[in-house]
């Protein structure tokens, strides 16, 4: 038994990885962060500056990462030391952990509200506040409420818990194989809905008709990191998931199949929710509420539109649902590699913690909602830690890990394993990978970490 307990679990397929880590990439990013940031940042030229974005860093980190995960097999933590048989390297890799704790934290209470409005939507309580100012009126007093907004979150985290208890294949493959198509049928149908609407090019245009000159150095810095949000990158989610791989698996098609479906999916959902906003004449730059604020309102104008809105909640759950387990499971492969706890154990008890470390965060909406952190509520200051900071300080370390301190000459070799064909028939494939991972992506990503901590805001001032 022993023996077996330590032979590392693995993939049942090379679709059941891609999906799992689509999964993961695909998420709250992608459905509710994307198409808000998208209208409050001009439309299409914010669009295609992200799709640079995700094909010149996004791409070739990715990869990077994988890498690290396939060759070490192993979590974060292990991974590094592995590699560098340093300390320090190690401790770095903590810091993934670390995200993985706080990032879920809060990621699961926005995910419990989208269970929450599966039922407001089923009910039928969209048409008892139809209007957006009343809309948010009620979001509002739903979140403010305890029980609502800690009981959904525990709901959410429950699931989670429930996949990640049941192992890489039979719970997180498992329920990614099932999950993933659903999420994307569902998506088209809500595509669908939107491109037949009245007015629909409306929205077509705001997110294909690009105008340039909402464009400066700030929009380039949010698309990038959001770049890194969406993809997963930077905290381990995808070197945890690329440590369950086998040798012979392609790495750069299984990422480049991986972006894809990530950046698919976040231009189906802006289709569906831009040509949908715009047909009932509401605004798209509503920020954050978008979705529950300016959403509901959108679908009791339109026909067949309590239909929509259960699909559309639903998708919004199943989307988070695929991204949350990989963050427990970053947590739990740790507990589980070098603490030597049982992955039962480490999904119940962890999963647990870090609804602990959430409840701060899900009480900023009532109880603490007067505590203030440099002007942020609690659920904010978490959001900004994790998701500008660590992500890109990660992202900066991986890149700068492996094109300088594994060394590209360990590297690539092992990157060619399963990926023999690729190189041959495309080397310059490969001639890319290495520019970009050795000088583009740490200089590019060095610039998003400072103007996370707003020093590029200082600078830029300095010239203006
Ligand atoms: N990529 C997920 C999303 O777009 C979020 C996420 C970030 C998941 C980091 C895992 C790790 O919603």
């Amino acid at each position: 038994m022993a023996e077996i307990d330590q032979i590392r679990e693995k993939w049942g397929s090379k679709i059941g990885f891609v999906l799992a880590a689509a999964g993961s990439a695909i998420g709250l990013g992608n459905i509710w962060k994307f198409p808000y940031i998208t209208g409050e940042n001009g439309g299409a030229s914010f669009v295609i500056v992200y799709l640079i974005c995700i094909a010149v860093i996004g791409l070739p980190v990715l990869i990077a990462e994988i890498l690290i995960g396939r060759t070490t097999q192993r979590n974060p933590v292990g991974a590094f030391y592995k590699l560098s048989q340093s300390k320090f390297w190690a401790s770095l890799g903590g810091l993934g952990v670390i995200a993985g704790f706080l990032i879920l934290s809060y990621y699961a209470i926005i995910a419990g509200w989208a269970l929450g409005y599966i039922i407001e939507s089923i009910n039928g309580n969209f048409y008892l506040w139809p209007d957006p100012t009343s809309a948010a009126g009620h979001f509002n007093d739903l979140v403010s409420n305890n029980y609502w907004n800690i009981g959904y979150f525990a709901f959410f985290m429950l699931l989670t818990i429930a996949i990640v208890f049941g192992g890489v294949q039979r719970g997180i493959e498992r329920a990614s194989k099932i999950m993933m198509p659903v999420l994307f049928i569902l998506l088209i149908i809500l595509m669908i809905r939107g491109l037949t609407l009245p007015g629909a090019e409306k929205g077509i245009n705001f997110l294909w008709n690009p105008d340039w000159s909402k464009i400066d150095a700030k929009t380039v810095l949010l698309a990038l990191g959001h770049a890194f949000f969406t993809l997963s990158l930077g905290m381990g989610a995808m070197l945890t998931y690329g440590s369950y791989m086998s040798e012979d698996d392609n790495i750069p098609t299984a990422a480049f199949q991986i972006v894809f479906l990530d950046t698919l999916v976040a231009l189906i959902a802006g289709m569906a929710i831009f040509t949908s906003v715009f047909s009932v004449g509401l605004d798209p730059a509503a920020g954050p509420g978008l979705i529950f604020h300016t959403l509901p309102g959108v679908f009791v104008k339109m026909p067949g539109g309590y239909f929509f809105s259960i699909l559309f909640f639903i998708s919004l759950a199943i989307a988070a649902l695929t991204s949350s387990i990989s963050l427990l499971e970053v947590v739990v492969s740790y507990y589980v590699d070098e603490l030597k706890w049982k992955r039962h154990k480490a999904a119940i008890i962890l999963g647990f913690i870090i609804f602990l470390i959430g409840l701060p965060s899900a009480l900023s909406f009532n109880l603490f909602s007067d505590i203030k952190i440099f002007g942020l509520s609690f659920f904010e200051v978490v959001d900004f830690l994790a998701s500008n900071i660590l992500l890109p300080f990660g992202g900066l370390l991986i890149s700068v890990f492996v094109a300088w301190i594994w060394g590209l000459d360990k590297v690539i070799p092992n990157l060619k394993k399963g990926a023999e064909k690729l190189f041959e028939n495309y080397p310059i494939t490969l001639v890319f990978w290495k520019i970009f991972i050795k000088y583009l992506s740490p200089v590019l990503i060095f610039l998003v970490f400072l103007n996370s901590i707003g020093i590029l805001d200082k600078i830029i001032e300095l010239f203006e």
